[in-house]
């Protein structure tokens, strides 16, 4: 197969390219070269800024084209106008965060989507990302129409993310300094979702090579998994002498604890519906989740090889969990 990838140097793209060469597929990769440019030297790059001049598409052709990097429907409207009637199989790659409401089934595929009230903003923000990337996915399915498929991804996590949310727990857990205790969020039964990034990468080549068309949500396990056994796992790999210690998500909010931000990846209570969504229509064209276990120990092993630093603003600071767990500890 002859595949584009619009992107392709960071994280999820990344993962796409390298499989697909695995799988024996030529593939072409449009950047503007400024990620990680030497990757992928038996690939050809087409170094280009989409939101600029993309002469570097004229007269191509390819049986695929993976989008991991539109953001705004502009984007997507310029490489129809490049690549219109060349392709065989478009494939957006959007967000859970398109949906309107998670609650009720508001995160079944044939969902309401975000509306902007300003459809013409273009300001990618925590408020707009989700509907812009509704606007894409109109702007995707009117250019490539029964060629295009959708994907909304949930979390996606392992080697190469560039959020380090997933990774501040794999860093968090395998920390041999200081106190024993690790600060716990909420309940253990509260319900947790992601979706190791190769995973994703194994879907999307399957349907590009399938010609797969429609709206898919993508996220893991397969089965339910819930904080308590997503981190009892992550000590089991990572530290079993560490103990968690569950600190209810009242306390956390008066003492300003955001979820998501300060503790990545967990959501309070009220958000629970965000981490249910359903998965059984990908899975039904092949999706399959390796075990949680893998992702934890490969993504701790590319931090160590990687020597990946703490993202800013994600994740407490030791500081911050030991004086949280102290003042815990004293209410007790
Ligand atoms: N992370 C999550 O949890 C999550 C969840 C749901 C959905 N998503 C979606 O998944 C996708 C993830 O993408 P990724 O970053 O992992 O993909 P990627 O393809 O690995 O990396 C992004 C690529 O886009 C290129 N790029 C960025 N801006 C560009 C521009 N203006 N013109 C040309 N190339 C450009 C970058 O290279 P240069 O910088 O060199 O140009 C890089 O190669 C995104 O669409 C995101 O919205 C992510």
């Amino acid at each position: 197969m002859n595949l584009l990838i619009l992107g392709g140097t960071r994280f999820l793209g990344r993962h796409v390219v390298e499989q697909a060469l695995t799988r024996g597929h030529h593939v072409t990769l449009m950047h503007r070269g400024r990620g990680a440019p030497q990757l992928f030297p038996e690939a050809e790059h087409l170094i280009a800024d989409r939101d600029g001049d993309l002469t570097v598409l004229d007269h191509r052709e390819w049986d695929a084209v993976v989008d991991t990097s539109a953001y705004v429907p502009r984007q997507v409207r310029a490489v129809e106008a490049k690549l219109a009637g060349r392709v065989g199989h478009y494939h957006l790659v959007s967000s859970i965060s398109a949906y309107a409401d998670f609650e009720n089934g508001g995160s079944q595929e044939a969902a309401a989507l975000q509306v902007l009230a300003d459809p013409s903003t273009e300001a990618i923000t925590g408020d707009t990302y989700g509907a812009l990337k509704a606007l894409c996915e109109q702007a995707a399915q009117a250019a490539f129409g029964e060629r295009c498929l959708i994907s909304r991804p949930g979390l996606i996590v392992g080697p190469f993310d560039p959020t380090g949310r997933f990774t501040w727990w794999v860093q968090r857990l395998a920390r041999k300094d200081g106190i024993g205790d690790v600060l716990a969020p909420g309940s253990p039964d509260s319900p947790v979702q992601f979706i190791d990034v190769r995973d994703i990468a194994a879907w999307t080549l399957l349907q590009a090579e399938r010609g797969t068309a429609g709206v898919f949500n993508l996220n893991g396990p397969t089965d339910p998994l819930s904080m308590g056994e997503f981190l009892q796992a992550g000590r089991a790999a990572l530290r079993p002498s560490a103990n968690l210690l569950w600190v209810d998500e009242s306390f956390l909010a008066a003492q300003s604890v955001a979820a998501w931000s300060d503790l990545p990846v967990w959501l309070p209570s009220s958000s629970f519906a965000m981490h249910r969504t359903p998965t059984a229509k990908a899975q039904a064209t092949g999706l399959t989740c390796r075990p949680l276990m893998e992702t934890l120990l490969d993504t701790h092993a590319w931090c160590q090889a990687a020597q990946e630093p703490l993202r800013l603003g994600v994740g407490l600071t030791a500081e911050r969990e030991a004086s949280l767990l102290a003042a815990w500890r004293e209410r007790l």
